[in-house]
């Protein structure tokens, strides 16, 4: 039986597919004429991935997906998303790139692939949507070949604490909206409900620890690539809180690796 809350965000991320490709802050122009939309953390993190495999959850339209596919990985992408998954494939096609893309609630992964990967990436907006941090956990430990690396960056959760009166940090949710502004484009009132869940960075590396990965890396920044609020200042790929507001953790990125045997 499909997750009824994830159902109403895969309706919800098909309604937001179609905002995000057109948008601008997408850059899927600027992809097709090259650019990479991968940032310097994951870039650096993750290291080479030159003739590696890569399965990448959370995928949305595939611009990351296919950005790794330009570094010579062989890449995989897993959307729940109808929408994103119709605009990845048509992407992999006008850049001229191969990459495979699967439509799947990243729960329900298990036995809809046989491939096992180098490397299981995901970034940027993913954790706030697992309703079950120890089924993801086990995904991303099925598909790793033995010594692969799983890795991940994602807004820190202390951030929706501090943005959203409702949440707090210590109660997974589930939190249901409906109405609330896009991300992307701030003039789009989203019309599907979005159901979210609310982990700490505890439950999240020990959800992995559990799933007998090892933590190789746990790192915490003081910059986001969410533009914020609109005193924010850019620098780079990075948005920073203006000079003198204390600082706390806006990102947060994990590596950990698979058991040989
Ligand atoms: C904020 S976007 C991630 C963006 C990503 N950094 C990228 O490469 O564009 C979140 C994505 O998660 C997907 N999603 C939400 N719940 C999911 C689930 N249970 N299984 C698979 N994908 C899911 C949405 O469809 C959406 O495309």
């Amino acid at each position: 039986m499909p997750n009824e809350d994830h159902e109403k965000n895969r309706q919800a991320w098909n309604e937001m597919a179609e905002v995000h490709y057109k948008h601008p802050g997408y850059r899927v122009d600027e992809f097709l004429d090259g650019a990479s939309t991968l940032k310097s953390i994951e870039l650096e993190e993750v290291g080479d991935v030159s003739g590696l495999s890569l399965l990448h959850l959370f995928c949305q339209f595939g611009l990351d997906t296919l950005s790794w596919a330009r570094l010579g990985a062989s890449v995989t992408g897993v959307d729940i998303s109808d929408k994103s998954i119709e605009y990845a494939r048509l992407l992999t096609d006008k850049a001229k790139l191969k990459a495979q893309f699967i439509r799947c609630d990243v729960l329900d992964l298990i036995g809809k692939i046989d491939d096992r990967f180098d490397i299981v990436f995901q970034s940027y907006g993913t954790h706030c949507w697992t309703s079950d941090l120890t089924r993801w956990a086990q995904v991303v430990v099925h598909h790793l070949k033995p010594d692969g690396i799983f890795y991940m960056v994602d807004f820190h959760p202390v951030v929706s604490v501090l943005e959203y009166d409702e949440v707090s940090y210590f109660k997974k949710g589930p939190y249901r909206y409906s109405g609330e502004p896009d991300y992307c484009d701030r003039t789009y009132r989203i019309k599907n409900q979005l159901v979210e869940w609310q982990h700490t960075l505890a439950d999240i590396v020990n959800s992995l620890i559990e799933a007998d990965l090892s933590i190789l890396s746990l790192n915490e920044f003081d910059k986001s690539v969410d533009p914020g609020h609109d005193d924010w200042i850019r620098k780079g790929q990075y948005y920073y809180p203006p000079e003198g507001f204390s600082r706390f953790p806006l990102m947060f990125s994990i590596k950990a690796r698979k058991p040989k045997m």
